[in-house]
């Protein structure tokens, strides 16, 4: 699974900056000039903010930078993610690290996978108007309005398989005038598809046997013993997986394979 599949979208494009000048941008309400190269979150720090929430994987994976902005001329709110958004002139910023967004308790082992389920915990999901303002907020792009229009018809699969790309980030869910939390919605059924409809992995299976069966334990007791710079050492001599590579791949040297 890669979250990267989708690549997070960029702002659309305001006034132009030369390579290398400087644009104001506001933060709170305070101008600050920070070079146009910038995304939001790097010119948070040019500007001295220490990021201690809000920032997680710097890569539009962790959705822990979910950022509302404006500019002067014009009504409409726009949002991005910090890490993925370069400023703009006059882009005035608020983050919302944090949405506080309804989310049910459940155990997944004894939930039965039907489509009621969703309806069962997140009832909310009925007062959805169409508006389509999730899908316009998204910044991955996902069609959110779509995955909710299937969790009220209670289809798992469609859900599941429609929200794969969100990265959580709230944006939706902060805007929804039906205040519906739209990625635990579809994290509930991501869940439900994974744990009780998605057909076991056979590679999985055999791997956890292989491990649980001490296929690997005497490599790591190898690993163990060795100290912190020996491991340093062997980790940049590791043989990484070409990108291309086939799925046959295995690296030369198998000694810590287990074989
Ligand atoms: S923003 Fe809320 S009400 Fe509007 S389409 Fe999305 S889920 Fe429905
Ligand atoms: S579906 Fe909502 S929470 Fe998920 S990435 Fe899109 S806006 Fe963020
Ligand atoms: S910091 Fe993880 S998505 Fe921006």
């Amino acid at each position: 699974m890669s979250k990267t599949a989708t690549k997070p979208k960029k702002a659309p494009a305001k006034g132009k900056a030369d390579e290398g000048s400087h644009v104001p941008i506001f933060v709170m309400g305070k101008r600050y000039d920070v070079p146009a190269s910038l995304t939001i979150q790097k010119a948070l720090e040019y500007a001295g903010y220490q990021l201690v929430r809000g920032c997680g994987c710097r890569g539009g994976i962790c959705g822990a930078c979910g950022t509302v902005f404006r500019f002067p001329d014009s009504y409409r709110i726009e949002v991005g993610l910090a890490c993925q958004t370069v400023v703009q002139p006059d882009m005035y910023i608020a983050q919302i690290p944090f949405f506080p967004g309804n989310k049910a308790v459940y155990d997944i082992e004894t939930l039965p996978a039907e489509g009621g389920t969703i309806a069962a915990l997140y009832p909310e999901v009925f007062k959805c108007v169409g508006c389509g303002t999730c899908t316009r907020s998204c910044p991955m792009d996902i069609d959110v309005l779509g995955y909710i229009s299937k969790a009220i018809q209670g289809d798992i699969r469609a859900v599941a398989e429609g929200s794969f790309d969100c990265v959580m980030c709230g944006l939706c869910a902060a805007r929804c005038p039906a205040e519906e939390v739209q990625y635990n919605i579809a994290v509930l059924a991501r869940r439900l598809y994974a744990r009780h409809l998605v057909p076991k992995a056979a590679h999985v299976a055999k791997a956890v046997q292989a491990i649980e069966g001490g296929t690997f334990a005497k490599a790591l007791q190898e690993l163990k013993k060795k100290n912190v710079d020996e491991l340093k050492k062997l980790y940049k001599a590791l043989e990484t997986e070409p990108d291309m590579a086939e799925d046959s791949w295995t690296p030369k040297d198998r000694s810590f394979l287990g074989d």
